[in-house]
């Protein structure tokens, strides 16, 4: 039965290309291995240099197939293998939840300097909000991702945002984003003007931040030596 199906010509094509396809989410799965790699190994240094975590967590996603057929449809694009590859830049997607603003920025530039990590994209919503009041950091990275006899370059979307913008954005989204309710003016108004308290707030709570650093950075060693040494 397995044989007389395998031998169908279009069987056969359709089977090849799931194969593909479950392939090709293999590697943006590994690629998400990458990325979360190099951001837990930052998030370590600093936790050694400032006694303190600038990740607060991260989140992955695959995109899944009914996403992405969506998207290549409305872009009018073919649905290949190859298709979604040099079309859809956003199947493998990190989200990284910082502490404080400078967090994310710092995190953003330790990447770009790695010299395995290229940067295809940066969207910065942080300095230039969406008119909604959306804040965040959009970076489109392409990574190598080492195989068994082959490396393959697989482009990540990681997006970047405190926990004050990781807040408003969730609740924004289950009330808004690309559903069909329509906001009223002033629901609009009411969010943009909740999305600027929070940044607000954020840019209080850096200024804290960078008052500790600054003492931590001299002493978090010392205590470390300290401890170590005589317990
Ligand atoms: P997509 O087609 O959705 O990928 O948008 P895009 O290609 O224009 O990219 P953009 O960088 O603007 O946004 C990509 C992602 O950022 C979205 O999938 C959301 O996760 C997030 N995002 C962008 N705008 C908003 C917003 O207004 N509200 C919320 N909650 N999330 C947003
Ligand atoms: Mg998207």
């Amino acid at each position: 039965m397995l044989k007389t199906l395998i031998s169908n010509p279009e069987v056969e094509g359709f089977l090849e290309s799931t194969y593909d396809f479950a392939k090709l989410m293999t590697f943006y799965k590994c690629a998400i291995m990458e990325v979360e790699t190099k951001l837990n190994v930052l998030n370590e240094e600093t936790s050694l240099k400032f006694d303190r975590q600038p990740i607060n967590s991260i989140q992955s996603r695959l995109k899944s197939l009914s996403g992405i057929m969506k998207k290549l449809r409305k872009k009018g694009l073919p649905m290949t293998p190859e298709s979604i590859e040099a079309n859809i830049h956003d199947i493998a997607g990190i989200r990284v939840i910082c502490s404080f603003k400078d967090d994310v920025y710092a995190l953003a530039q330790a990447l770009e300097r790695q010299d395995d990590v290229e940067i295809l994209q940066i969207k910065d919503y942080i300095k230039n909000p969406k008119e909604n009041g959306y804040r965040s950091l959009h970076m489109i990275i392409s990574v190598p991702v080492f195989f068994e006899k082959e490396t393959r370059k697989m482009t990540v979307e990681v997006q970047l945002r405190t926990i004050a913008m990781d807040s408003w954005a969730s609740l924004e989204h289950q009330l808004n984003y690309k559903k069909k309710f329509n906001f009223t003016q002033e629901m609009r108004d009411e969010l943009k003007k909740c999305a600027d308290l929070s940044a607000e707030l954020d840019q209080k709570m850096n200024v804290l931040k960078t008052q500790v650093d600054t003492d931590r950075e001299s002493n978090t060693f010392l205590d470390y030596l300290n401890q170590e040494l005589f317990g």
